[in-house]
């Protein structure tokens, strides 16, 4: 088994090249399957989700090659339409696969996506949206058989803006007869970066970054060479780091126009934060203010991905935080961990009071998920003494390497056997 030892209580002096989106390279990668041709991702991180979309795509006969950080892949070879239950289970984007696979096979036959990491997170927008396209969905045994004599654009209403949902779609609309219309679509920049790229390779995607997203079907798409965006969350991630350690720090790639919800509680912790066409630096020095109630929400409001790296950069504010957690129901996994550790967190259901503490200490902790992990090393950085970080597959899921990162910025961070 692996940790990270963590041993904290000095500042960040650092920089670092923020990674690519994990959230946006997923989607993208099952958009490949559309696409006749090559498609090259730069900026491609290496995470352990990647690898399991690129296992994903060599099951459907597409093949996928890395040459430094750029991956690519090529579904000319498609000749399967079925994702074992195995590779479903391994993440719960792995959903998204099931309209790129319709819109290209006209079948699609995969596992349900397995986990139950931060929720339930059901998938019924996915399957509702699809099915009013014209597909035929049975849900049998724990597995998802779908076939369509063919796909039909039409007007499709989210009742709520469905991230992974509106990515499904959009990439069912590719194939689909006429133009789909997506009301109440999810607005994150992932979504946007997504539109990029089909658009790059000859589709016509338009208003993606609104709540409204017209797919125009039926177009040829061909390669294309596709820089990923930047990873807002692992930005989020060391900003949070540095203002709970305290320091300075400069996360090349960063776009402030991302974060813009995180940035401002942070700000209103006390941090100073600016950014130039190349990054974002933050500088946090003395003690963090607590900030007004931090709502988690769809983009553009507060990110339920950066919600546990914040609540960490505030354990040793000054005054209390209410955080809400409104997108999934159990994110709060993380906080008997960060008790370990000496914070003072109390959960009412979705409500969490931080109390700020004077001091955290070190402790032997273990990620619960992806971003709750995450938010055990930002405390750890803080806390007086040696964290021992365990259950790292958590985060591998989701930070190309975040002992390589923290340790750039400055902090005392390995990664050890046990
Ligand atoms: C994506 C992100 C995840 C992030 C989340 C919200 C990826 C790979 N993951 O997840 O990191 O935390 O957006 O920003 O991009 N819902 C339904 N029915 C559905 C689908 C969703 O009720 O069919 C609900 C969910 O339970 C949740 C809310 O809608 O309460 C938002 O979920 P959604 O936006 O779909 O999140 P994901 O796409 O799974």
């Amino acid at each position: 088994m692996e940790e990270l030892v963590i041993r904290g209580g000095r500042p960040l002096k650092g920089e670092v090249t923020v990674q690519g989106a994990k959230n946006s390279v997923l989607p993208i990668l099952a958009a490949a399957v559309l696409v006749k041709g090559e498609v090259t991702l730069t900026r491609c991180p290496r995470l352990r989700d990647v690898e399991t979309s690129i296992q994903i795509l060599r099951e459907l006969g597409c093949s996928a090659a890395w040459d430094g950080d750029a991956l690519t892949v090529d579904a000319s070879g498609l000749c399967a339409c079925a994702i074992s239950d195995a590779l479903m289970r391994e993440m719960r984007s792995s959903v998204v696969f099931l309209g790129a696979v319709l819109a290209r096979c006209g079948e699609a036959e995969c596992g349900m996506p397995g986990g139950c990491e931060i929720g339930s997170r059901p998938i019924d927008l996915h399957l509702s949206g699809l099915r009013a396209m014209g597909a035929e969905i049975r849900e049998e045994g724990g597995a998802l058989r779908c076939g369509c004599r063919r796909l039909r654009g039409r007007e499709i209403v989210l009742s709520a803006p469905s991230v992974g949902a509106t990515e499904n779609l959009m990439l069912a609309a590719c194939g689909a007869d006429g133009a789909t219309v997506i009301s109440n679509a999810a607005r994150e920049p992932e979504i946007v970066d997504l539109a990029g790229f089909l658009n790059a390779c000859g589709a016509d995607v338009r208003g993606a970054g609104n709540s409204t997203v017209t797919v125009a079907g039926k177009r040829v798409l061909r390669g294309c060479t596709y820089p990923v965006m930047p990873d807002r969350i692992a930005a989020a991630t060391y900003l949070c780091a540095a203002a709970s350690a305290g320091g300075e720090i400069y996360l090349r790639d960063a776009k402030e126009g991302h974060l813009r919800a995180a940035v401002a509680a942070l700000r209103e912790s006390g941090c100073q934060i600016a950014s130039d066409a190349g990054g974002i630096s933050c500088r946090a020095t003395g003690q963090r203010k607590a900030v007004a109630p931090v709502r988690t929400a769809p983009y553009p409001g507060f990110p339920t991905d950066a919600q546990s790296v914040l609540m960490a950069a505030l354990l040793r504010a000054d005054g209390a935080t209410v955080f809400e957690e409104n997108l999934f129901e159990s994110r709060y996994r993380h906080v008997g961990e960060l008790r370990r550790m000496g914070a003072d967190i109390r959960v009412f259901g979705r409500v969490a009071v931080v109390n700020g503490v004077s001091d955290l200490h070190g402790a032997a902790v273990e990620c619960t998920d992806l971003r709750g992990g995450a938010a055990l090393c930002v405390a750890a950085l803080a806390a007086e003494g040696e964290t021992r970080v365990g259950c790292l597959r958590h985060i591998d899921r989701g930070y190309e390497d975040l002992r390589r990162d923290l340790s750039l910025l400055g902090g005392d961070v390995v990664r050890v056997n046990t």
